[in-house]
């Protein structure tokens, strides 16, 4: 079923709940881009090589991601759902990449730096060889289904970047067009903060909302959210500017005008917390709703979440073998 529109590969490291922050980083361009896009959405678990200790529950957690998908909307009828390591052409075309990216290359990639440097200050004595490559296994991700474009969260676009100079040294070393170069599409809010007020929403940091969450869950994180840390008492003036709980009603909450008044009333110390946390809550809920619905459903029919991964797998294979036989003649290592 290979078709005449221009492809997506995006995909994420099956390490726990999606949240709040992937869905306005990326998921909800995903969910706009099927229209349009043939889309490949990966589930990335050869690159949890530094939680090796936590192998077993890769399983589950490939299933979790899968489910979070079908609950967003990821519709596995038009997009493919894809396990990276059942493909093994990502395996076979990662090996051939590596001859064209460099030690130093590798070393100055922003985004691997600072998750090496983290995984350092959490006491890992030993970064695997295999964390230390992902990106290029990354770049084979993309390259194989020849994608066109990449949306992700903003922390990708190293490896975005690290993929065309791959895909451009390989057309020329080789006279050919093999792969198209592929652009990067981050989403409307490229970074949520967390509910502590931390940077980014992350499950490491434990400052998310999952797309999981209960209603009651969700009522408890939003009562418990940073907030304006120089206000006092209701009757202080508040900032809105740089205040998360402000920051979640514009990326979540539809009613504009409740959330001007609630601005309004905010900066001349009108209105309470609880009352701009409650109406949050309540946005939340109303988002989420849908979201949990559609989760039960999948949750409780197991056999549709594991033909959607079945089918998008097959589907990654087969133009896999595709690509793979073209870089092979490209490269004149087809030998027989
Ligand atoms: N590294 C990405 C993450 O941390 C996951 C990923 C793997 C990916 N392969 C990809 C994203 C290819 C985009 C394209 O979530």
């Amino acid at each position: 079923m290979t078709s005449e529109r221009k492809r997506i590969l995006t995909g994420v490291r099956p390490t726990g709940a999606l949240h709040l922050g992937h869905y306005v980083g990326a998921l909800e361009n995903w969910i706009r881009l099927q229209e349009e896009y043939e889309c490949y959405f990966l589930i990335a678990d050869y690159q949890v090589s530094d939680h090796a200790d936590q192998i077993r529950d890769l399983h589950r957690q490939v299933h979790e991601v899968a489910l979070d998908w079908l609950a967003v909307g990821l519709d596995p009828e038009r997009s493919h759902y894809v396990i990276e390591s059942m493909v093994p052409e990502h395996a076979e075309l990662t090996t051939w990449l590596s001859w064209f990216v460099g030690l130093g290359r590798l070393q100055r990639n922003p985004t691997l730096k600072s998750e090496m440097a983290d995984l350092e200050a959490a006491g890992s004595d030993a970064i695997p060889v295999a964390f230390f490559t992902y990106p290029i296994m990354q770049v084979a991700n993309i390259l194989l289904p020849k994608a066109h474009l990449v949306p992700t969260g903003e922390d990708q676009a190293p490896h975005i970047e690290m993929t065309r100079e791959v895909a451009r040294r390989f057309n020329r070393l080789f006279e050919r067009e093999v792969f198209p170069i592929p652009d990067g599409l981050v989403g409307r809010v490229p970074r949520l903060v967390g509910l502590d007020g931390n940077a980014k929403m992350s499950k490491s940091i434990g400052n998310t909302i999952d797309l999981k969450d209960d209603a009651e869950t969700v009522t408890q994180k939003v009562r418990g959210m940073f907030t304006d840390p120089t206000r006092l008492r209701a009757t202080d003036p508040g900032h809105v500017e740089g205040n998360p709980v402000f920051m979640y009603h514009d990326a979540f909450n539809p009613n504009v005008d409740e959330v001007n008044d609630l601005k309004e009333r905010y900066l001349v110390g009108k209105v309470g917390d609880v009352e701009v946390k409650t109406k949050l809550a309540a946005a939340l809920n109303a988002f989420l709703d849908p979201i949990r619905e559609r989760r039960a459903h999948f949750e409780s029919h197991p056999a549709l979440v594991r033909e959607a991964l079945a089918a998008g797998t097959d589907q990654a294979r087969a133009v896999g073998r595709e690509t793979m036989a073209e870089v092979r003649s490209a490269m004149q290592v087809d030998y027989l």
